[in-house]
């Protein structure tokens, strides 16, 4: 069986190196005579961009998708181009032509998941996704696996390799948050569109992935809450690392009861002994929680060319295994009615700076906690002020917050992780 890809960029070299270069131990799969199963290569590779180095793939490159969909030696089909409509059509043309699919794109798989799942097994064919979360873990198969037996009420983590390497280096080396992004970009662990990392959608896209999985409904993007880093600044990485603390961009949904639903995407706090103030650089790290099981972590690289083609190349030789069986894996369960309600569920004390950059600043930025935080401590140096507030819930702080901000426009805040 021939093998296509779509799109060349980090991850689809990093593929075409393990598949058809051999780095690692693909080829061993199909030394074992007894099983006569051929190598599997891959032979077209659909690029728009002709003018990227191809290196040693120059010779399979193809720019009508046509050549890839009419092809009948091509049983699989790689869709690493990111971005959101082609790659969605084109999903849905492999999958109606009766062609696998394996992606690491989080935006279609988060926004189509019901419908490509069941197109999948309309044709018989399948769909696998490992990569579009948590790079190189494998959680999507282990969250399948746990569900047999547990029921999962909670899902938690560090889940963006962009943005956690970029505040470690912050908090490390007292790096520059544009510098450390540009670093991130050209090492291959932010999209194409770096917003998605820094702004919260890439996390809100996995953590709707594995919530949908998870509480066996659909969890969309758009339902996620979400809020980025880009305000925070040296001082805060200073500040809060004097109290004890150190900034990470957490992603987390909650399970209540059988439906009610809840999901954030945002910086939080957590104590500088925890575990996930130990999760540094690219790594991310996931944890969920079974009513069997307890709750388990996971740990390793998120982000970039090798840890996510191996999750890729996991996916493809999973399918090569199971070609010719009857029995196709049977589908997520996704139709669970869900309530989707917000961030009420989470609470916590609130770490918040603001810039005084006129004199009614401070008034502005008191008298508006005043209306969510019985007690505070405030500290004003610099023409910034610090304040720690009592436990208050998200909902009510994120809602004082998006009112404070046509006043005072720059601050930044997080929630300390009780
Ligand atoms: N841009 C993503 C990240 C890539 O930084 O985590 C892996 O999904």
């Amino acid at each position: 069986m021939n093998i296509a890809l779509l799109g060349f960029g980090t991850i689809g070299s990093g593929v075409y190196e393990l598949i058809n270069l051999n780095k690692g131990k693909f080829e061993s799969n199909f030394t074992d005579l007894a099983t006569q199963k051929s190598r599997p290569a891959i032979t077209k590779i659909l690029e728009r961009d002709i003018t990227k180095d191809l290196g040693d793939s120059v010779g399979v490159i193809v720019t009508d998708p046509k050549e890839i969909l009419e092809d009948d030696s091509i049983g699989i089909v790689i869709a690493l181009m990111g971005g959101m409509d082609f790659e969605y059509e084109m999903i849905k043309a492999c999958l109606k032509a009766g062609k696998h699919v394996v992606t690491a794109n989080k935006a279609v798989i988060s926004e189509y998941f019901a419908e490509l799942q069941a197109l999948a097994k309309e044709n018989g064919v399948v769909l696998r996704y490992e990569a579009s979360v948590g790079g190189g873990i494998p959680i999507i198969g282990t969250l399948k696996e746990e569900m047999r037996i547990n029921r999962v009420t909670e899902i938690k983590g560090i889940l963006n390799g962009t943005t956690n390497f970029i505040l470690s280096k912050m908090t490390e080396e007292m790096a520059g948050f544009e510098d450390t992004l540009a670093l991130a970009q050209s090492i291959g662990f932010a999209e194409a569109d770096p917003t998605a990392d820094v702004e919260g959608y890439d996390v809100s896209r996995k953590l709707s992935i594995l919530s949908s999985m998870a509480y066996e409904g659909i969890v969309r993007d758009e339902d996620v809450y979400k809020r980025g880093i880009t305000d925070i600044g040296a001082m805060d990485i200073e500040m809060t690392k004097s109290l004890g603390y150190v900034v990470k961009f957490l992603g987390h949904s909650i399970l209540d009861g059988k439906r009610d639903v809840y999901t954030t995407v945002e910086p939080v706090l957590f104590k500088a002994a925890s575990i996930m103030s130990n999760v540094n650089s690219e790594f991310n790290i996931i944890s969920i929680t079974g009513d069997i099981i307890g709750e388990l972590q996971f740990y390793g690289k998120g982000a970039g060319k090798d840890a996510t083609a191996n999750a890729v190349v996991g996916d493809v030789l999973y399918i090569l295994n199971i070609v010719g069986e009857q029995n196709l894996p049977r589908p997520l369960r996704l139709n669970r009615k869900l309530n989707k309600l917000g961030t009420g569920i989470f609470k916590g004390k609130y770490y918040l700076r603001a810039n005084l950059n006129d004199k009614e600043s401070l008034d502005q930025v008191l008298s508006a906690l005043e209306t969510v935080a019985s007690r505070k401590t405030v500290i004003v140096n610099d023409n910034h002020v610090y304040v720690v507030t009592s436990v208050i819930a998200a909902n009510e702080f994120n809602a004082m917050a998006e009112k404070l901000r046509e006043t005072v426009p720059e601050f930044f805040y997080a929630r300390i992780y009780e």
